[in-house]
């Protein structure tokens, strides 16, 4: 694609801060087969306990169990012991666990970028989400390029979420959206167990039901994966395996993700299927990238009655939607993340520079300013340290 070269600033006295634009539109671009990508691959992982203190191990990770049908999920919302950062956390854990693998090795895992899952997902699913924003930032260092969330742009965003008075129309009889951020953890805590199944007592399966919600306590996967000719190490949080991880270190590992959604009525129209379509992007992209092969859909009534479960095999689901309301494409996904890539690493080019990446959805462009701040927060100063040690 075209993007613009950068723009300089017209300001004489001030040292010009350069900005550039990679247009998402058209995406006949970027249709066709997909640019080659590999299986991730698990270079290392983490969990954080209940209290979200980092741990080095697998402690926080969870099996899955069928969840009994008929549980609301709305049971325990005033007990739920929610985690959220108060502090930026950076890419911290995700170099901590990755120094402590170079530690053992002696190898430096060589990336041309490393980031979270997530931010990887907003740019994937840029070109069909419709409502999607996102602010980045972003720092080259030693060859790799290090992208983080703009904690202070999405802390803000949140508080005005959760200040805003419930919109007039909403009925009152209805959930609303903070009990419908908390019956996702909900469904998790009536599906999970910390135990393999066969080796879980029945009372520890039964008992989940009124068992206390909170997602304090996480597990990490930490991948290799690659996008064309980029390679980049993810790290995502993963929310349970299907069965024990296999013995060897290259072996798929059955990883699952759990989502809710509303049930579809026995004769769904268009628009109903339409709607859960598109939510299926997300789903997508968010388990593709970090190598979870199924996603286990919990079904939910209207008023959060879990009514059904349904297991999808991710690579199957882009074929599902492109047979079905062909409403996202999951190669032209696949090609503008490719595409987007190759363009960043012609732009942030600057070691020490801090770039602000930023979706403007109405433009339909994403763009990269330089700013002026520093880049220590993006990558740690014990990863720094530990990487002049090497
Ligand atoms: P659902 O996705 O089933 O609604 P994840 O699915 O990524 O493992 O996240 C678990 C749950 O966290 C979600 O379950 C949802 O309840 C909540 N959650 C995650 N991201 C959210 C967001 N951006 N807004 C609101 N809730 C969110
Ligand atoms: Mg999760
Ligand atoms: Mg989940």
């Amino acid at each position: 694609p075209s993007a613009t070269s950068p723009s300089l600033s017209t300001n004489d006295c001030a040292p010009s801060l350069a900005i550039s634009r990679f247009p998402i539109q058209p995406l006949n671009q970027f249709r066709g087969a997909s640019a080659s990508i590999k299986r991730p691959q698990e270079v290392t992982h983490f969990s954080y306990d209940d209290d979200h203190q980092y741990k080095e191990d697998e402690s926080s990770v969870n099996y899955y169990c069928p969840p009994q049908m008929g549980a609301d999920l709305k049971e325990g919302f005033s007990t739920f012991r929610h985690y959220e950062d108060k502090t930026d956390p950076h890419l911290d854990s995700l170099l901590r666990a990755v120094a402590s693998k170079e530690r053992i090795t002696g190898l430096q895992e060589q990336a041309d970028f490393v980031t979270w899952r997530g931010m990887m997902t907003k740019i994937m699913t840029a070109p069909f989400d419709m409502f999607a924003e996102f602010a980045m930032f972003a720092t080259f260092r030693d060859g790799t390029i290090y992208i983080e969330e703009d904690f202070p742009a999405r802390a803000a965003q949140r508080a005005q979420e959760a200040s805003r008075p419930p919109p007039k129309w909403q009925d009152p009889n209805m959930p609303n959206h903070r009990m419908m951020t908390y019956w996702g953890y909900k469904f998790e805590t009536l599906a999970l167990i910390p135990t393999p199944p066969s080796e879980t007592p029945r009372e520890v399966i039964d008992a989940r039901p009124k068992a206390p919600v909170s997602n304090y306590a996480q597990h990490c996967s930490i991948v290799r994966t690659s996008f064309g000719p980029h390679v980049l190490l993810l790290g995502g949080e993963v929310d349970g395996l299907s069965a024990p991880k296999p013995p060897f270190l290259n072996d798929p590992i059955p990883w699952i993700e759990l989502k809710t959604a509303e049930a579809l009525p026995s004769n769904p129209s268009n628009r109903d299927i339409l709607k859960f379509e598109r939510k299926l992007l997300k789903f997508w992209a968010q388990s593709f990238l970090l190598g979870v092969p199924k996603i286990i859909i919990g079904w939910r009534s209207k008023q959060g009655i879990l009514t059904g479960v349904q297991e999808l095999e991710t690579n199957k689901i882009p074929g599902m939607v492109r047979r079905g309301t062909h409403c996202w494409d999951g190669n032209t996904c696949i090609n503008f993340a490719t595409a987007f890539l190759g363009w960043l690493r012609s732009v942030v080019t600057e070691e020490g520079k801090v770039y602000r990446l930023s979706l403007e959805k109405k433009a339909g462009i994403v763009e990269v300013r330089e700013t002026k701040e520093a880049a220590e927060g993006i990558v740690s100063k014990d990863f720094d340290e530990w990487r002049k040690e090497l």
